[in-house]
């Protein structure tokens, strides 16, 4: 079932609890300082316990967080990147189909650059090539992210890349766990993958309306689903640990803000530049590749200036690929 966003109320209570969680809150004074009713706040405190936010009540006291919780309010979100344009404005869902075409869809009514759609849960999350996303309540990053380039659509593969290098970076900052990127965009921690993006767009021949960046980052997963078990991870799972799925989130935000700026900044070529250095596929990596009528074994031999990655086939033909999927060959 999908929901609609998250109330701005509710994000008001748990901002509410989040600035005093040291002490008792009251339950009439939660409920006239967010001007909904005591037994809407009960009703609320019930569904953020239902999510794992630990709140304890107190009797004829009030309610008291007992720990800060890991849930993406946007409040939250924000205070965690004052000034930003990348998540100047953000929408929850408790649950949604899919934070892609949610931001698809307020992009389309307008919704300005920048705005990030996120999800506790998502029921049909999107992977690239048709695939699904695995998407578990509150384990996972299911984000959005809103563009508005003004940049040719030619340009829309190297905005893929750049969100890689970005997820690379804010992954390696907010756990210290170092990942491979995988051509074009994936992250793999240990040979597995943890991170996954989409990017689709709305776009004419010679202007990009819209780009959405939809990022899936497993981050507190402790097992995956058996068929994802020996090709999928989840950062806990690398780091032994729990992580804060909100300082993840917001790393992620910061270092797409900072590499966007790059690429209007200095153009492709330096995300180019970024994304050779950041992963062992750009160059010299056997794989078996799997494109749209074709598959065959080849050795990577870096990426043209638009993106797209040169491969040697083992009968020393070249190619390019503008999409489809590589894997390694050991
Ligand atoms: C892939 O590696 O196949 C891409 C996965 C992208 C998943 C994310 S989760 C948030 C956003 N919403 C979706 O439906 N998909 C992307």
């Amino acid at each position: 079932m999908t929901i609609g966003p998250t109330d701005h109320k509710l994000d008001r209570l748990v901002h509410l609890l989040v600035r005093n969680a040291t002490v008792v809150v009251p339950g009439p004074k939660i409920a006239s300082e967010i001007g909904v009713s005591r037994s809407t706040v009960w009703e609320w405190i019930e569904k953020l316990r239902e999510l794992g936010v630990a709140i304890k009540g107190h009797p004829r006291h009030g309610y008291q967080l007992e720990k800060l919780p890991d849930i993406l309010a946007p409040s939250l979100v924000r205070a965690e990147l004052p000034n930003a344009e990348i998540g100047h404005k953000v929408i929850h869902y408790f649950r949604t189909d899919s934070t892609n075409s949610a931001a698809l869809e307020l992009g389309e009514q307008a919704a300005p650059h920048g705005t990030v759609v996120i999800a506790e849960e998502q029921t049909a999350g999107r992977g690239r090539l048709g695939r699904k996303w695995y998407s578990e309540k509150s384990s996972g990053i299911y984000a959005s992210i809103v563009l508005r380039p003004p940049l040719a659509p030619a340009t829309a593969p190297v905005l893929t890349l750049m969100a890689g290098v970005a997820a690379q970076n804010a992954v390696r900052a907010a756990t210290g766990l170092s990942g491979d990127i995988r051509w074009p965009n994936d992250l793999l921690i240990n040979g597995k993958k943890v991170c996954g993006i989409l990017t689709e767009m709305r776009a004419e021949v010679d202007r990009l309306h819209m780009v959405v960046l939809g990022i899936g980052i497993n981050v507190n997963q402790s097992s995956m689903p058996d068929e994802l078990r020996e090709i999928a991870t989840s950062l806990a799972l690398e780091g032994g640990r729990h992580y804060s799925r909100l300082h993840v989130l917001a790393e992620l935000l910061r270092d797409i803000e900072r590499y966007y700026h790059m690429l209007l900044n200095e153009g492709s070529a330096a995300i180019v530049r970024e994304w050779s250095a950041a992963s062992s596929y750009a160059e010299g990596k056997r794989v078996r590749v799997k494109a749209s009528r074709d598959d065959y074994s080849a050795v990577t031999s870096g990426l043209d200036a638009s993106g797209a990655l040169k491969v040697c086939r083992d009968d020393g033909r070249q190619e390019l690929l503008v999409a489809g999927e590589i894997t390694e060959l050991k």
